[in-house]
């Protein structure tokens, strides 16, 4: 089994990833290498992102490592939150706040298209390579279902009439701008 450090604390994020990543692998949390700090999210975009926390675990480490950057990108805000998803009604990852404020936003738009995209930065015997996944959708009028985190209640994928909150860890992973980039994360691991 390869080991291979995730540069992430999220719980949901890890259990995502693993379930994509199969057996083959073992991932190691930041906790367990011992970087229990935030790692500083100063780019301007998601690939910016993903490379500085692949670079931040690598420097400190030495370990192979991957780290994601994810944005909400929706069409009629000009690609808003974007890289600030995580902070884009608040100073902290308030996710109701951050969907409070996506409705008050959209209140008078008809297009209400937009796309989830996920930068992977990899790093392996100190040679970084970057992958992305994306998920085309519509953000919905309401909340809906209660699974998955963030933006889940309020985004439906092309092809669905159901928000991410309302599917399984499975269905959501087989689709997802996440899964999608793990899935090209593995072609080339
Ligand atoms: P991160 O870069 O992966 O931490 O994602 C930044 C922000 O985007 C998170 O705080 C969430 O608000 C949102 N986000 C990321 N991935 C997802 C997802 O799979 N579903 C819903 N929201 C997400």
């Amino acid at each position: 089994m390869k080991r291979i450090v995730f540069a992430t604390n999220n719980a949901h994020k890890l259990s995502e990833v693993s379930a994509v990543l199969g057996d083959g692998y073992e991932l190691v949390t930041l906790k367990e290498v011992g970087i229990t700090e935030d790692i500083p999210e100063t780019g301007a975009t998601l690939d910016e992102n993903a490379s500085i926390k692949a670079r931040y675990v690598y420097e400190r480490t030495g370990l192979d490592c991957f780290a994601d950057d994810t944005g909400l990108e929706v069409e009629a805000l000009n690609g808003a939150p974007g890289v600030h998803s995580a902070r884009y009604a608040t100073d902290g990852h308030d996710f109701a706040a951050n969907n409070a404020k996506l409705l008050r936003e959209l209140e008078d738009k008809e297009n209400r298209n937009a796309r989830f995209r996920t930068v992977i930065s990899l790093i392996r015997n100190g040679i970084e390579e970057q992958v992305e996944g994306i998920v085309e959708g519509t953000i919905a009028t309401s909340l809906s279902g209660n699974e998955g985190f963030g933006y889940d209640p309020l985004f439906v994928p092309k092809g669905y009439d159901r928000t991410f909150a309302e599917m399984s860890a499975d269905e959501k992973n087989a689709i997802s701008h996440r899964g999608r980039a793990v899935a090209a994360l593995v072609k080339i691991l």
